[in-house]
């Protein structure tokens, strides 16, 4: 499922050169732009991608669509069929973000957040890859001591087509009363704790599962379902976490956990609290996948419409969301790796976006962000 672990290649093909035993990829993928900020991030990791592509002689066709607020008001509906028709037909897909207050009113009829579900469900992109790092040059600066980042290497993996996201739910404009439910069955925890297992096999075989056992049923299931299953894995150490406290603990001793695995809501809001261990959430990347190759692939922040239309926002999660495509969807390791390496030289260099901002060092826009980044993969190549 991770990495080297996803084989097979169901649509992007690659091409031999025999002479010098170079591989070319021809892969389509869509990019989803949306809203606030979304567009402003999207093209500059699309200008990654296309480095990327004239560097190692790949082809990529890159097709635009509508998803979110921007869909709501072109198309009428946030995940309009011409969008998700073109997702079907592509390797993968690049997003950016979706809402923003012009689409917040609570009794509006159809939300931009509901294109982004109806999408992750309908490709049934159950496991969601939430990789959260504490980069050195920026440890100096965060609001947690330094030398608690060291090392810090987490992977959520967040489950996300079940849970209180997908369960029933009853809502009406004039009721005094609303619900949600949340519900898992024993297959979707086994297919999600299975890619957690499996990505601990590669690195530091430690697996956490974060749950609320002690008061919710389903997340009785789901410890029951993880603790049947760490049987297969006798080389993974599986530890469990009740969600309260592990939001505490990831802070306190963050160079502690390896692969932590949760639910969809729960996963949702403990990565956001984790951004703060990377420097922003403008740092990090989200990789959603299924059973196959396609993936969504995307920042995990919003559309951030406090910045939105100012050139300020940090391209990095998008830029390095476009590194976990080249390595999920497209097999590209190598090129996933270059692009994961010219970030951390360019921040290790200097260059910062405001919210990554150092006491006497001039913030750079996104495009600038990501020139400096582009120069570092030239400089390296
Ligand atoms: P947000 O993530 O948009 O912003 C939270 C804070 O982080 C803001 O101060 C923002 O400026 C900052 N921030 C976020 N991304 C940044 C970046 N790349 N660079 C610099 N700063 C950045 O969260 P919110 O304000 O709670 O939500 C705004 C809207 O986004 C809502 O409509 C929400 O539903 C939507 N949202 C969408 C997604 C998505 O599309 N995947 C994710 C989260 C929130
Ligand atoms: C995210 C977002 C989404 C989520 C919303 C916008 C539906 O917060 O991708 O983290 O809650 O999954
Ligand atoms: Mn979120």
């Amino acid at each position: 499922m991770t990495g080297s672990l996803r084989a097979g290649r169901e649509r992007a093909c690659r091409e031999r050169t025999d002479k010098d035993k170079i591989y070319i990829m021809n892969a389509t993928i869509i990019t989803l732009p949306g809203d606030g900020i979304g567009p402003e991030v999207v093209v500059e990791a699309v200008r990654v991608l296309e480095h990327v592509a004239a560097a190692y002689g790949h082809r990529f066709a890159f097709n635009e669509a509508m998803i979110g607020g921007c869909a709501i008001d072109a198309a009428g509906g946030p995940l309009p069929d011409e969008t998700l028709a073109a997702c079907r037909a592509a390797d993968a897909v690049l997003l950016g973000a979706v809402g923003g207050p012009k689409w917040s009113d609570p009794t509006a009829p159809v939300r931009p957040e509901q294109g982004l579900l109806k999408l992750r469900g309908h490709f049934e992109l159950f496991a969601n890859l939430r990789p959260v790092r504490a980069w050195p040059a920026l440890a100096r600066y965060a609001p947690l001591r330094a030398d608690l980042l060291e090392s810090v290497d987490i992977l959520f993996v967040r489950e996300l087509t079940g849970g209180i996201y997908f369960g029933k739910r009853r809502e009406q404009d004039d009721g005094d009363t609303a619900w949600d439910t949340m519900a898992y069955t024993v297959e979707e925890v086994e297919r999600v704790a299975r890619v957690a297992f499996e990505a601990a096999r590669s690195r530091r075989k430690k697996v956490t599962s974060v749950d609320k056992a002690n008061v919710l049923a389903a997340m009785r299931l789901w410890r029951r379902t993880v603790t049947g299953m760490a049987r297969d894995y006798p080389d993974i150490e599986l530890e469990h976490a009740l969600v309260d406290s592990f939001a505490m603990n990831v802070l306190r001793w963050p160079s502690s956990y390896d692969v932590v695995v949760t639910g969809n809501m729960f996963g949702d809001i403990l990565s956001d609290e984790c951004s703060v261990l990377a420097g922003s959430l403008g740092m990090l990347p989200s990789a959603s996948l299924g059973a196959g190759t396609f993936g969504v692939y995307e920042p995990i922040h919003g559309s951030a419409p406090d910045i939105a239309g100012k050139g300020i926002a940090n391209p990095t999660g998008t830029i390095l969301s476009a590194a976990m495509l080249l390595r999920h969807s497209l097999g590209l390791e190598a090129e996933a790796q270059a692009v994961e390496d010219a970030v951390e030289a360019a921040l290790a260099a200097g260059a910062r976006t405001p919210d990554i901002g150092a006491p006497g060092v001039e913030p750079l826009s996104t495009t600038a962000f990501t020139d400096a980044v582009l120069a570092q993969m030239k400089t390296r190549a």
